[in-house]
């Protein structure tokens, strides 16, 4: 941050309140703020006064000044005040050290009361005890805390970092529409009613992937945008329904060149906000193999557990689970714990019992003793030669633990993803210190939407396929991989991206195989078909999701916390009270008609 003493100083105060130091003793200083604490001791009266800064204790005492020791009888929490005074050192009994300011405070010579404030609703160092609907309802109280205001400050941080390492690297900041039109992200649109077109909707975007494109075909070969995208979905701690993406697009790039670019924003971030050096390149991982390892399409490294494949032990074996699954086609895939006795009974028919909410039919385990005897209900349907192999393939030792299921192989491998987190965190296995990233490419390009009957796209309909695998396309499009990567960050997903089609044909035989109406397709987006057939250079990109990415630099719980007005689990601005109610003129403006909601 640029220097306290200078750019701060207003025609309302010489200092910042937690700056002042032992260097000013004696001076005369003007500070401004809130007070944070009143302490009335008779002969004497404290305020801790507090800016963003810190806090400062001014001292008013009647020898010193007896008319803004007057005023002072009247301060309650929360007033704004401006104190004149002179820095004084306290006596060495009374430093404290729990503060930057702590050995000095302030003598009153003058106190006038800019602001009064009524009892708040809560007190600021309460934060942790208030529960969060109140925190939001009075936000105004809350972004007052320290808390919040690192949690803005850091993100605030994180922007200005961006910027300017995209300006740097030759990026154009361009905005986009807010009033747009339906974009292909897969979620719900807000949809907004035109006054000037009766009848008409503009939809705000879920991300300005169109529009960074249509910048590409203009030739503005590198763009970005801080932008607001909003999803009508259901919310969790990691999601809202308007957040924001630092948004990127490059002309003539392959995949290595943008993920090569978000590195280095990377680490110009965790280097420049943090203080922390990310080294370089970050690890890859296939989608594949993300599943395979780690049941999860974003696994979190930073604790091992790996998903271990033992198919091939178990081919000719009795245990009728087994040979069923194996012989359909399924998998039997485990996990195994080094120190078996830190799952007890309980613990370990709750991993059965998540295995089979997760849609598993069941897990088994298998426990290694003092001799490295196999312990499991299924120990007398082995044979001596698949013990062995069992303890050879997985190394076993004395009183390992191995959970293990067997199913369908996208089954096995999610459920146990589901249980390897869940251990990750119950043994305490994850470092909390550490910021663990990670490549995920070469998703598929389709997935079978089973309830609807019907492929999707995994990332979104503009993704190139990857020429080894588009020859299926017409065949088999479940095998054709799309050139899309997503970038994970201690087991979040923080960002995706892909290269893009450019060319018309391609563009539209993936519309038409995930059965979007090519009517439909050209009245919601014929704009930016249109805008192909006239020179389409290749092009790719990726969005980081900011408040995700904040949220982890901050190890804070929920995106909510880097968000200054953000919307509860049913969507409302607690504060605000929106979405409220509007007037019947209003409506019949925009020709909108309501119908009476029933539950
Ligand atoms: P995608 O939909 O994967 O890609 O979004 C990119 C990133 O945005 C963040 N994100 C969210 N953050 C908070 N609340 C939400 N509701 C939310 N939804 C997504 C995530 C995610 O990784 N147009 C493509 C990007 C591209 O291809 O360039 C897109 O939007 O961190």
């Amino acid at each position: 941050m640029a220097d306290f003493k200078d750019i701060f100083k207003t025609s309302l105060r010489t200092n910042l309140c937690g700056v002042v130091n032992k260097d000013y003793s004696e001076k005369e200083v003007t500070v401004c703020g809130w007070v944070s604490r009143r302490r009335d001791h008779g002969k004497l009266i404290f305020a801790d006064l507090r800016d963003f800064s810190g806090i400062v204790q001014v001292v008013f005492n009647p020898s010193f000044n007896e008319k803004s020791y007057e005023i002072a009888k009247e301060l309650r929490s929360e007033f704004v005040i401006q104190v004149i005074g002179t820095v004084k050192k306290r006596t060495n009994d009374t430093i404290n050290n729990e503060i930057g300011t702590g050995e000095i405070e302030i003598f009153a010579k003058e106190l006038i009361i800019l602001s009064e404030a009524r009892t708040p609703p809560f007190m600021l160092d309460d934060r942790d005890a208030i529960d969060e609907l109140t925190r939001l309802k009075y936000r105004y109280i809350d972004l007052r805390t320290s808390d919040m205001q690192r949690n803005l400050r850091l993100k605030s941080a994180v922007m200005n970092t961006t910027r300017n390492y995209l300006v740097s690297n030759g990026f154009v900041e361009v905005e986009t529409p807010i009033l747009a039109k339906s974009t292909p992200e897969g979620a719900r649109d807000f949809l907004v009613p035109s006054r000037l077109n009766p009848n008409k909707f503009y939809a705000l975007p879920q991300s300005p992937q169109l529009f960074k494109q249509i910048l590409m075909f203009a030739g503005y070969d590198r763009i970005f945008q801080i932008a607001r995208c909003f999803r009508d979905e259901d919310l969790r701690s990691d999601r809202q329904p308007e957040f924001t993406q630092i948004d990127l697009e490059m002309t003539f790039v392959k995949q290595e060149d943008v993920m090569n670019l978000t590195e280095g924003l990377i680490k110009d971030i965790f280097n420049k906000v943090l203080n922390t050096e990310i080294k370089l390149p970050l690890d890859k991982i296939t989608f594949f193999d993300a599943i395979s390892n780690y049941g999860s399409d974003k696994p979190d490294l930073r604790f091992g557990l790996k998903i271990n494949d033992i198919s091939e032990i178990f081919k000719d074996c009795e245990v009728k689970i087994f040979k069923d699954t194996l012989n359909n086609g399924g998998v039997v895939k485990c996990i195994k714990l080094e120190d078996g006795s830190l799952l007890s009974r309980k613990d370990l028919d709750d991993v059965v019992l998540m295995a089979k909410n997760n849609g598993a039919g069941g897990l088994l385990w298998i426990k290694t003793d003092e001799n490295l005897q196999l312990q499991s209900p299924i120990a007398k349907f082995l044979s001596d030669i698949e013990k062995e192999k069992l303890i050879n393939s997985l190394n076993l030792r004395v009183n390992n633990l191995v959970l293990v299921v067997s199913d369908k192989f996208i089954t096995a491998c999610t459920v146990l993803g589901t249980i390897r987190n869940h251990l990750g965190a119950k043994l305490n296995l994850i470092d909390k210190n550490e910021y663990k990233f990670l490549w995920v490419y070469d998703f598929p390009l389709f997935e079978l939407d089973e309830k609807e009957n019907r492929y999707k796209s995994v990332h979104h309909p503009f993704t190139i396929p990857d020429s080894k695998t588009i020859g299926y396309l017409k065949s088999d499009p479940l095998k054709v991989n799309s050139i899309s990567y997503d970038i994970v960050l201690n087991g979040t997903e923080i960002g995706g991206g892909s290269i893009r089609i450019n060319d018309l044909k391609i563009q539209t035989q993936i519309l038409e195989i995930l059965k979007v109406d090519l009517k439909k397709a050209r009245d919601n987006f014929g704009f930016f078909l249109n805008a192909m057939e006239y020179g389409t250079p290749p092009h790719g990109g990726i969005a980081l999701g900011l408040d995700r990415l904040v949220m982890l630099l901050g190890k804070l719980k929920s995106i909510r916390e880097v968000i200054a007005f953000p919307k509860t689990q049913s969507a409302m601005d607690m504060m605000a009270q929106s979405p409220a109610n509007i007037s019947e003129n209003q409506l019949k403006e925009l020709y909108v008609k309501l119908i009476k909601y029933e539950e």
